[in-house]
């Protein structure tokens, strides 16, 4: 009964102009592997449960390139949305279709763009989890030991252990201000939020009918559809009724029964440039450099991607994110890099 639910239909907008809307970053090889982050993620997961238990779900404009990039999948396994509402509406939907096929349906809700050095410990942490929630009625999400006071994660303040390797949430606060995030750095009992959930499907769907009845109730209306040929037509009529939330808000901050497990994977969020520099390799100035032509000096802390023919030349940066990639040039101090995702927000859909 256990199976992963892949979700990849953001935009990655905090990884412009490399991430565009039409062909996010889930699909670029990022890393330099050969591989895109989904492929990746998808390969991962084929550790865990065979491939007909691996669903991905996404925005219906990226059907092709899924269907292109994971030879092993069938259409059947695409949970398309018609619009963009945010992980909330998107894991209610999916709860629901997977309920349908299988009452007992217990999964792991992942992101299709992390980046994860020991996979033999991540795999062993998510069994672990899967037997645990396959006997209790437990949201349970992984938790990451903090290094720095990020802005972009959910933080977990975490309580008694109730279990060995399972610990009671106290409190969970999705993205805080940067004070807050500095309070619970020192504080020494907050875990990033990994954003990896595990949870049966009936104890995912419980929870959204007590904190978010408005869109329990929507994807409840549609029971009769899931997994018949009147699915599709539902959805594309409905869906974009939903509130607009993250599940971490709509959930993980009010629900009184959730648990994490604390691993540590060498887990990184590939969400930003920044979090890039710290996984890849680094010149003897700390600067990630990917580019064909290029004359560098007097640089430091900067992470530089040209992804064009041009020569550049650089001098004097310290700390500062240059993305050269054909139609859009992007230089922007690293420390400020979370305002890019408000800056594409303003900028027109085509860009
Ligand atoms: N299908 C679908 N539909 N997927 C979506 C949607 C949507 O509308 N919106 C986002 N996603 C996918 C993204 O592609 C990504 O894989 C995952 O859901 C999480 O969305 P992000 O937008 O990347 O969230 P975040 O990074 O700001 O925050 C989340 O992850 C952090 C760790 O990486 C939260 O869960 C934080 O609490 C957590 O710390
Ligand atoms: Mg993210």
């Amino acid at each position: 009964n256990n199976y992963v639910l892949i979700m990849a239909g953001g935009v990655g907008s905090r990884f412009w102009p490399k991430s565009r809307n039409h062909f996010p970053k889930q699909f670029l090889d990022i890393l330099g592997t050969g591989k895109s982050l989904l492929q990746i993620t998808y390969n991962r997961f084929l550790k865990i449960c065979p491939a007909d238990h691996i669903f991905i779900v996404t925005n219906s404009q990226y059907n092709d390139i899924i269907l292109d990039q994971l030879k092993g999948i069938s259409p059947d396994q695409l949970i398309c949305e018609p619009s963009r509402n945010n992980t909330a509406p998107c894991i209610a939907y999916a709860s629901f279709k997977l309920a349908a096929l299988n009452p007992d349906a217990n999964l792991i809700v992942a992101p299709s763009d992390h980046f994860i050095l020991f996979e033999d410990i991540f795999i062993e942490r998510l069994l672990f989890a899967l037997a645990y929630t396959n006997k209790h009625e437990a949201l349970v999400t992984l938790g990451i030991s903090p290094v720095r006071p990020d802005t972009g994660y959910g933080y977990i303040q975490y309580g008694k252990e109730t279990e060995e390797g399972i610990y009671k949430v106290e409190q969970f606060r999705e993205k805080p201000s940067l004070q807050k995030a500095q309070e619970y750095l020192s504080d020494g009992n907050y875990l990033w939020n990994a954003g990896i959930f595990i949870w049966k499907a009936s104890a995912i769907i419980s929870a959204l009918k007590k904190y978010t009845p408005d869109i329990y109730r929507l994807f409840e209306s549609g029971r009769e559809y899931y997994n018949t040929p009147e699915e599709q037509a539902f959805i594309d009529e409905n869906y974009s009724r939903s509130p607009n939330i993250s599940i971490d808000y709509a959930i993980m901050e009010q629900a009184d029964n959730i648990y994490t497990i604390p691993a540590n994977f060498g887990w990184s969020d590939l969400g930003t440039w920044a979090s890039l520099h710290e996984t890849a390799d680094k010149d003897s100035e700390n600067n990630v450099v990917a580019a064909r032509q290029i004359n560098l000096k007097d640089t430091q802390n900067s992470i530089i991607h040209i992804n064009t023919n041009k020569l550049a030349v650089i001098r004097g940066l310290d700390n500062f994110i240059v993305v050269d990639d054909g139609n859009a040039l992007l230089i922007y101090p690293k420390d400020q890099e979370q305002e890019i995702k408000e800056v594409v927000k303003q900028m027109s859909e085509s860009y």
